[in-house]
This record gives structure tokens, C-alpha cells and sequence, in this order.
């Protein structure tokens, strides 16, 4: 009997997704997976065999578009095989979308005849319609909402919750108010409330919620809320997230937030509750005042410095990580020397170090930028060997002390038959791996840190031995 092509023995259509970039991507690839399942698709096995194969995509950086035209025309290229018959045309197609559709769309669909869809990071909540009406031949007309679809294992213990989207900063090298929206769109906080209720309900342990600056939360309302107190904010929303699911044991983070918004409430409330990360991501970009006023960051070096006082008086044990952006237009010697003190003072427990890449439209893109790139690539190589002994040395004053880990799956590398190793990540957000077994994942178990790595430590597990 002669298949359908690109259909599985069940005869229905297949979808693969594929997502670059950061958390909020990968948010929305599940928001669009369990679209998909809703419509009668099930997950295929490969980017070339499935009929619907989702791209969503990061343009942050030069690097990031650039992987995800490669991985585009390799797919193109692999699906002509794959149908055997070049050139023929098939059911199903390519879906680009998130940030890069939202600034390269066109230009993408005008190469790529293969793409049949192309949706903006804008605009999520289209996916569906646009899905429906692209790819009518395949999705079911009649909606089931009983899907819980899974990207990756470890979406079964941990997921993401958008709480606003978009950004309304402009700071001038960025990309994201463009891909993402300029405005910011906040959910209503009794949304957020049963997302969290349901994901609890479903076992998972840990909820992070998410923004571009998800201390923005609530500032684009002004009196749609009624039934919550005027100006209800960031604070408001995780304070109430702590009266009504702190005994539920899951553990509360956030991303990604923005020092000149991180209120003192928002210390406090996170103080007052174990539930919450003691894993605080506080971008600082640059430690030179001139150059954070050219990146309009919208705080000082020493308000920034101020801040950290506050966050390491109130939770000592908070671990503080960071962005950094090296060779941004303007930045003179001396003032890459300003952003090497301040990382030194500060001693953040890792850093991601990003060397600046210019986005067509932005402010920045058209600024005099005099530095030749070698230089840009000797700086960025002297702070991330700065950051790497900085991160050694507090990884190794942990060593001993106890934590909680929510173990994921197998550690990589690790496959000697009993004595197995498994991985997963603290509270505070480190990596850990543990001895353990396929039973260990999604639990929480209590360790011993013994030995720092670069970006993980090993830990012994504690326990209690029956006594004779
Ligand atoms: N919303 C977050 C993160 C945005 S993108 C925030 O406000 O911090 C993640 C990181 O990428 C940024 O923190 C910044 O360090 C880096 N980044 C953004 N645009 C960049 C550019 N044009 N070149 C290099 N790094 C960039
Ligand atoms: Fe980009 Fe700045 Fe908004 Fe972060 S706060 S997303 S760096 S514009
Ligand atoms: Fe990239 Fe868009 Fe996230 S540009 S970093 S995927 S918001």
C-alpha cells in the first residue's frame, strides 16, 4: 500500500521545530508544538521527514542569524533528498518564525520558496491561524485541547512563563524592541496564576518567569486590573506568587531583569522566601559610565554597583551573573579598562561575554566605531579570562556546601555501567552532576558540592545510612 508521503503509519502529519536563541524562544516552540498536537500533529523525527518543520529563530547577533540561514538551507537541502524526486512538490513546508522573521521576513521568503510561513516574534498568538490556513491540507479543522506536548526532556520539570513581552527600552544596539515589539504587553496577573496552578499541577518544579525585562511587568497598565492593587508591579506579582504556591515546593526564578528597574520590594520579596532562586541574571553590559550612556542602559556604574550592595547585604548567599558587551562604538582602552575593574570588584559567579555586533536599524549602527576587530577579539579574550579565574575561584569556595538539585537526565560523557552520573541544576541555577539513576529524574535531591568545574561542579549525594 502506497503512503501518503511525509506521513507516519498513524497517517498523521508530522512536525519538527527547531529553535535558536533564549528562553522566550523556547516558551513559544512549546506554545507552538502543543498548537500543533491540538491540530492532530505529532512530533516527527527529523527536521527532513517531518511535513511541518518550524524554524524559530535569534537575530540578537550577526552569529545568530547566521546559524539559522545555514541550518535553513541544510534543511532545504535535506528535504529535496529526502522526497527523492527534486524539485517535486510535497505536502507541508517550512515555517520560519520568531525574531529574525520578524526583521528579515521578507528578504527570507523571497530566497527560500521552501518557507511557506513566515511569522513575526511579534505577533505568537497568530501561529495557529496562520498554520490553518498555510497548511490547510494537513491540520485538522476540529481543535483538541488535551495535548501536553515535550521538546526536550527536561520540559517535563522545568518550564517558562512568559509574564510581559516585548520592550520598551532603546538601548542602541539591540534588537529586540524591533523583533520582539517596542511596547510592552503584560499578562494579567490571574493568567499567570493558573498557568503556574496548572504547571504545579502537572508536577513541574520549577517555573521561571519571563520578559525582556521582566521588571517592566505591569507598567503598561494602569487600571485593567481592577481587582489588584493600583500600580501592581513585578514585586506585586511574586509576592502573591509566594502566598499562594510557596508550600507547593516548586521553585520560582526570573529573566531577564534590568538593574535600573530592580526595586528594593523585589529584593525583599525574594528574601522572605526560599522558593525563590538565590540566582539573580543582572546584565551590566559595560563598566564605564560614558559608554552605558551611549548604550542608554539608563544607570550609572556605581547605581549599578549600589545595587549589588543592596541584593548581597540583604541574601548573602545570592549568585550573581551577568552580560557583558565588548568593543561597543566609543569604547577606548581606558574605558575597557573600567568595565575589567568593575567585573573584578563586582566578582560576578559567571558571565556571558558578547563582543558587539552591529544590527541594521538600530541607533548604533551608523556610529564611528574607529577599534579594528582584532583588538575588540584581544579585549574580549582578556575579560573572559578574567571572568574565567573570578568564576573558578568562587565556584571553589562553594565546595562543601549543600544544595538542592533538580536532576534532568544523564549527564554527558557519562556511561560506565553503574556508576552513572546524571545531571540538573540547583536552585541558585549552577549545573551539577551527580551520581544517580534514570529514577533521580525529575526529583529534587539533596547534595554535597565537591569538586568546581569551569561551568558545572560534581556533587556527592547526602544520605542518611541506616544505622545497626
Ligand atoms: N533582555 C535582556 C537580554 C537581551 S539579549 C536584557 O535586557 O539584558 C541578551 C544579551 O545579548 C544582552 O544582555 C547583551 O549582552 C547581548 N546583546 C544584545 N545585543 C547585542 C549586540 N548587538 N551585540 C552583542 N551583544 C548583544
Ligand atoms: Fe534589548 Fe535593552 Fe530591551 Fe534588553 S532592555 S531587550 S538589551 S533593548
Ligand atoms: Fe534572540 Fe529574540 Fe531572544 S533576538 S535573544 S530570540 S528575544
Amino acid at each position: 500500500m502506497e503512503s501518503t508521503p511525509g506521513q507516519n503509519d498513524i497517517g498523521a502529519p508530522t512536525y519538527f521545530i527547531r529553535t535558536f536563541g533564549c528562553q522566550m524562544n523556547i516558551a513559544d516552540s512549546l506554545e507552538y508544538a502543543t498548537v500543533l498536537e491540538s491540530l492532530g500533529c505529532v512530533p516527527g523525527d527529523s527536521e527532513h521527514s517531518a511535513d511541518i518543520l518550524v524554524i524559530n529563530t535569534c537575530s540578537v547577533r550577526a552569529k545568530a542569524e547566521e546559524k539559522a540561514i545555514s541550518y535553513l538551507g541544510a534543511a532545504v537541502k535535506k528535504r529535496e533528498e529526502y522526497r527523492g524526486r527534486p524539485g517535486r512538490p510535497h505536502s507541508g513546508g517550512i515555517a520560519f518564525v520568531g525574531c529574525m522573521a520578524s526583521v528579515r521576513g521578507d528578504e527570507i521568503e523571497r530566497r527560500f520558496p521552501e518557507v511557506r510561513l513566515v511569522l513575526s516574534a511579534r505577533e505568537p498568538d497568530r501561529f495557529e491561524d496562520r498554520i490553518i490556513s498555510v497548511f490547510p491540507e494537513l491540520v485538522s479543522a476540529v481543535r483538541s485541547d488535551d495535548v501536553h506536548p515535550l521538546l526536550r526532556p527536561v520540559d517535563s520539570f522545568e518550564r517558562f512563563v512568559p509574564v510581559v513581552r516585548g520592550c520598551a527600552n532603546r538601548c542602541t544596539y539591540c534588537i529586540v524592541p524591533s523583533a520582539r515589539g517596542g511596547t510592552i504587553r503584560s499578562k494579567p496577573p490571574d493568567d499567570v496564576f493558573s498557568e503556574v496552578e496548572k504547571l504545579i499541577g502537572q508536577g513541574i518544579q520549577s517555573i521561571t518567569f519571563l520578559g525582556q525585562n521582566v521588571c517592566a511587568y505591569g507598567k503598561d497598565v494602569t487600571n485593567e486590573w481592577a481587582e489588584h492593587k493600583p500600580g501592581y508591579d513585578f514585586a506585586d506579582l511574586l509576592a502573591d506568587i509566594r502566598d499562594r504556591y510557596s508550600s507547593s515546593g516548586a521553585w520560582f526564578k526570573f529573566l531577564t531583569s534590568h538593574p535600573r528597574d530592580f526595586s528594593d520590594e523585589l529584593i525583599d520579596v525574594v528574601a522572605g522566601d526560599s522558593s525563590f532562586s538565590r540566582g539573580f541574571h543582572l546584565p551590566l553590559q559595560a563598566g564605564d559610565d560614558e559608554i552605558l550612556r551611549r548604550m542608554a542602559r539608563g544607570y550609572t556604574s556605581q547605581q549599578y554597583i549600589d545595587l549589588i550592595h543592596r541584593i548581597r547585604s540583604r541574601i548573602p548567599e545570592m549568585r550573581l551573573t551577568t552580560d557583558l558587551i565588548v568593543g561597543f562604538p566609543g569604547e577606548d582602552e581606558e574605558a575597557f579598562g573600567n568595565t575589567l575593574a568593575m567585573v573584578r570588584d563586582i566578582g560576578f559567579d559567571s558571565a556571558f561575554t558578547f563582543l558587539y555586533s552591529i544590527r541594521t536599524g538600530t541607533p548604533a549602527e551608523k556610529w564611528a566605531d574607529p577599534v579594528p576587530r582584532d583588538e575588540k577579539k584581544r579585549r574580549l579574550q582578556k575579560l573572559i579570562e578574567l571572568q574565567n579565574e573570578t568564576t573558578k575561584k568562587r565556584a571553589e569556595s562553594h565546595i562543601g556546601e549543600i544544595r538542592w538539585v533538580l536532576v534532568e537526565g544523564p549527564a554527558t560523557g557519562s556511561s560506565t555501567p553503574g556508576n552513572d552520573f546524571y545531571a540538573g541544576r540547583t536552585r541558585e541555577g549552577e549545573v551539577v552532576r551527580l551520581p544517580g539513576g534514570p529514577e533521580d529524574m525529575g526529583t529534587t535531591v539533596e547534595v554535597r558540592l565537591v569538586e568546581a568545574h569551569l561551568r558545572s561542579f560534581t556533587a556527592e549525594r547526602i544520605c542518611i545510612e541506616p544505622r545497626g
